[in-house]
């Protein structure tokens, strides 16, 4: 079992240990894990030329470490608890024991398929127990998964199948969401026709919505695995072999496979989930991420597993049937520890509190969120009416590629301030620099927060492009992992992360790049270019707002194009990427080299044009009061 720490003098204490001497801190963490060969040395690094190794020659599989390793203790104990969309639907709960036997049927029908260690394969999946058991299924053989979330369109999924190389999809032939079904398998052979690297699809029956079943290549769930055995031994693994590809947005148009590695991953999420959620045996913690993002894998599926704990999973939305449906779940499965984005909160809060009223919510303990700042009124509302001035917020700051949590309150044991994410966690060195790299010291700070020194479950390297993996996130400042975000350290050296300071927004707790998003909106044949930006919005924390130049618009006028433009970045990536606001204008505020300023356009697009800087360095000064004078939010000058 994992360490826990106690106090904040524990915590005191274990950070300055794990800075003192990390290889010794996170050595003394891994001994509780199983090893089938333990691990001669536990770190080689280096962040010029990125090499990250943990826990050298290591050989283990994550997924003993869920089972053989408990099952003494934790066989009856459930494993996942997992809640229908529709609340009349009967709930299943899959105990340790249960949940292993389904992994290892699972393992070995992927086996049949023709499976093999480092082999991908892509999961387009609703949240159902069988996308957890996928996953596992694949990490007990070594196989290589990707999850594409299941919001995404047929393009972006075939995207990344084809960049994995993937051989086998695996899917459904619907989801429910609230009073919608997004008929999976339909967008998926829409994929397929330009990914032709997949051999074999597995459908799952999930609802009942018709299907085309194509001979030769796609397989019924249940017809896969009838008559597989329920016992596969566990491929051995070296610690540093890929355990998944999770795809991210970046600032360039093309999404990057971020890889993840057996042990470090292991053992960075079970010490990070224990200790921030301060979970004890018996709990019941509820985290209402969707799969498909690393919220998802880190914080339902690894961590929590890995330490024993009871998951509750989610299939729907939290306004379906009503707003109430959360706290619904958190009276039914009595959860302690409950795990939600800002955008979740800021929905919630603005439904009033008829839905909160009512609800017992006494079994909760800890409350935490995650994806993009919470602002002070939401943080106040969580607060008070859903933890009832009890519980504690963990204001949770990571990243896909980080693979867990990095800054954040370990509850009840780190002081909260609202909106700060507070302190880093033992083993994690933030530092914050200048835009020159200068590291800015003492407290009283602000500029791009870095990371000094690497950390477990930190990503190794971008699929297929270890170059492009240098340049980002190592290429900015020197032998740091620059992590995109600008933060502030304050006067009692307590972190607030303050958002992006590259091209990528955060709309609704989904992470986009700008680009990914113009490129869309550019394959629009009436669309000549375009640029996007965030914009403060209320409920989604950011919104988009494309500024888009047309050749000439269609029969149906600037509205029609709007619409068409909606539909078309729906169609490419997927609905939850279509623009707030479409303004058409005559030009893109650009210096003479060619560049657009974005800062110009994030000014209009916040309705503060009072203080543009200056702009005697663009090609066409008289573009920006065009812009202004057809914005469409009010734009203070
Ligand atoms: O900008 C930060 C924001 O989300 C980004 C990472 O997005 P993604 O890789 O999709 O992972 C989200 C879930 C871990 C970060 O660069 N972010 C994440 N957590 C916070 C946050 N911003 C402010 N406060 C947080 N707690």
């Amino acid at each position: 079992m994992v360490a826990r720490i106690h106090s904040l003098g524990g915590y005191i204490y274990e950070y300055k240990k794990s800075v003192a001497n990390p290889e010794v801190f996170w050595a003394q963490i891994a001994e509780n894990f199983h090893w089938r060969k333990r691990f001669t040395k536990v770190l080689e690094w280096n962040f010029s030329n990125p090499d990250i190794k943990w826990f050298i020659d290591g050989k283990l599989n994550i997924t003993e470490n869920i089972f053989e390793k408990n099952m003494y203790t934790h066989a009856d104990q459930l494993a996942i608890i997992w809640e229908p969309n529709d609340p009349n639907e009967e709930h299943i709960q899959l105990t340790y024991m249960q949940l292993f036997r389904e992994v290892n049927k699972f393992a070995n029908t992927l086996k049949r398929l023709n499976v093999r260690k480092g082999d991908r394969v892509a999961i387009y999946m609703p949240m159902v127990p069988e996308l957890t058991i996928a996953m596992l299924a694949c990490a007990r053989i070594g196989a290589v998964h990707s999850v594409v979330f299941a919001g995404f369109s047929a393009q972006s999924l075939s995207e990344r199948i084809n960049d994995a190389q993937a051989k086998v999809l695996l899917t459904a032939d619907g989801g429910f969401r609230g009073n919608k079904i997004t008929p999976l398998k339909q967008i998926a052979d829409e994929a397929l026709e330009s990914s032709p690297c997949v051999e074999t699809v597995v459908v799952l029956k999930r609802t009942k919505t018709e299907v085309n079943m194509e001979v030769g290549r796609d397989i019924w769930w249940h017809t896969a695995i009838n008559g597989q055995s329920d016992e596969c031994p566990a491929e051995v693994m070296d610690a540093e072999d890929e355990l998944f590809i999770l795809y991210t947005s970046g600032s360039t148009g093309k999404p990057k496979g971020i890889v993840h590695t057996v042990g470090g991953y292991m053992v960075f999420t079970a010490y990070t989930f224990k200790n921030v959620f301060q979970y004890n045996a018996g709990d019941v913690y509820f985290c209402t991420a969707d799969i498909g993002w690393i919220t998802g894998h880190s914080y339902i599926v690894y961590g929590p597993l890995l330490n024993g704990a009871q998951s509750v999973m989610f299939e729907g939305v939290p306004t379906w049937p009503d707003a109430g449906r959360f706290w619904d779940i958190v009276d039914k499965f009595n959860v302690n520890q409950f795990y939600t984005a800002p955008t979740a909160i800021r929905s919630l809060l603005a439904q009033g509190m008829e839905f909160v009223n009512g609800k017992k919510l006494t079994s909760l303990k800890v409350l935490g969120t995650v994806g993009e700042p919470i602002n002070e009124e939401a943080w106040h509302w969580y607060h008070d009416h859903i933890g009832k001035s009890r519980c504690p917020i963990v204001d949770t700051w990571w990243q896909t590629e980080t693979g867990g949590v990095m800054i954040s309150p370990m509850a009840g044991i780190t002081p909260t301030k609202p909106s700060f994410a507070t302190m880093p966690l033992p083993g994690i060195q933030p530092v914050i620099v200048d835009n020159e790299g200068r590291e800015l010291t003492g407290n009283s700070v602000e500029g791009n927060l870095c990371i000094r020194f690497p950390w477990p479950g930190m990503a190794r390297t971008i699929w297929g492009d270890h170059e492009r993996f240098r340049e980002t996130y190592f290429g900015s400042f020197k032998n740091l992992y620059f992590t995109g975000d600008g933060a502030k350290r304050d006067e009692d050296g307590y972190y607030r992360i303050l958002g992006r300071v590259d091209d990528v927004i955060n709309v609704s707790g989904h992470r986009l790049g700008t680009a990914e998003i113009e490129n869309a909106i550019n394959a629009h044949p009436l669309v000549n270019e375009s640029a996007v930006v965030g914009y403060p919005h209320e409920i989604k924390g950011q919104g988009i707002y494309a500024f888009v130049v047309c050749g000439e618009l269609s029969t149906g006028g600037e509205e029609g194009i709007q619409k068409s433009i909606r539909i078309a970045v729906e169609k490419i990536i997927g609905p939850f990427a279509r623009p707030d606001i479409i303004q058409l204008v005559p030009g893109l505020p650009k210096t003479r080299s060619g560049k657009i300023m974005r800062r110009i356009l994030r000014k209009v697009a916040e309705g503060d044009a009072s203080n543009l800087g200056d702009i005697t360095t663009l090609l066409d000064e008289d573009i920006v009061e065009k812009i202004i004078d057809g914005a469409l939010v009010e734009v203070k000058r």
